[in-house]
């Protein structure tokens, strides 16, 4: 792992009183804990990450469209964000990590979207949105039953802020019985589903940091194009969600 107990310091007051809520993490040992450093520390890498591993095309489409106002929470820079302008009048991004705050308005900007979205900072258990404020609310890769990353407190706060007859919806969630528990159904899109770097260079560079048991396999293989199994992650095929009483 990349960062150590000293890099801690980065987090700010509200950010450390969720992700190291005793106050002593080691990131060594941690690995939630070593992705929100490098949320903050190396914000450009996560993001070239993200951009390669792209989700199931059919998750964008199973969700809802003509909507009048979106919430995301935990939007990081953009990977679903940008799939959700044009199926809402208006889409609110919440994201925590100033670096990836400013990374998604960069790429709003370059898109031309910039009046559509409107990113904001804050956290699962205390979003900064009122009562049933939108049509459709939404976290890709970014709610876990943790408190520090969503838990009860903040599934209930999702479910505040979503309209009677709207939707919360959980994308490529982790704890499926978590969920079942609380009602969600769970959806799957079925298909082979690969990882696209930029090049077989970078898919090599990328596989050494994050998926180091995977690199000699993706160095031998000689492609820019690696399957999830070889990374052996599960792909980004799925979703869980909740259609609120109306
Ligand atoms: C793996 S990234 C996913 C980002 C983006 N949704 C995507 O799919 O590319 C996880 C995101 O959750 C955010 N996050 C972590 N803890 C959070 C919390 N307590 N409340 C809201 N967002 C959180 C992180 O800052 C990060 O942007």
């Amino acid at each position: 792992m990349r960062y150590t107990a000293a890099d801690l310091r980065v987090f700010t007051r509200d950010e450390a009183s969720r992700f190291v809520p005793r106050g002593d993490g080691d990131p060594q040992n941690d690995v939630p804990l070593a992705w929100e450093l490098l949320y903050r520390l190396e914000p450009e890498l996560y993001d070239r990450l993200a951009s390669a591993e792209r989700l199931h095309p059919e998750i964008v489409g199973w969700l809802p469209r003509g909507l009048d106002q979106i919430a995301e929470v935990g939007a990081g820079t953009g990977r679903l964000t940008m799939e959700l302008i044009g199926r809402g009048q208006r889409v609110v991004a919440v994201e925590p990590a100033l670096p990836l705050r400013r990374i998604l308005q960069r790429k709003l900007a370059a898109a031309g979207h910039a009046d559509q979205v409107q990113v904001i900072g804050g956290f699962f258990d205390a979003l900064p949105l009122p009562d049933d404020f939108a049509d459709l609310v939404v976290a890709c890769s970014a709610f876990t039953p943790s408190p520090g990353h969503g838990g009860e407190d903040g599934l209930a706060e999702m479910e505040r802020v979503c309209r009677p007859s709207g939707c919360v919806a959980i994308i490529w969630p982790n704890h499926l019985a978590w969920l079942a528990d609380r009602g969600y159904r769970y959806v799957s899109f079925p298909g082979p589903m690969s990882v696209t770097f930029g090049s077989h260079h970078e898919a090599v560079e990328l596989a050494e940091i994050f998926y180091p048991k995977a690199a000699g396999e993706v160095r031998r293989r000689g492609s820019r194009t690696v399957p999830f199994e070889v990374l052996g992650i599960n792909p980004p095929r799925d979703l869980a969600f909740k259609v609120l009483a109306g």
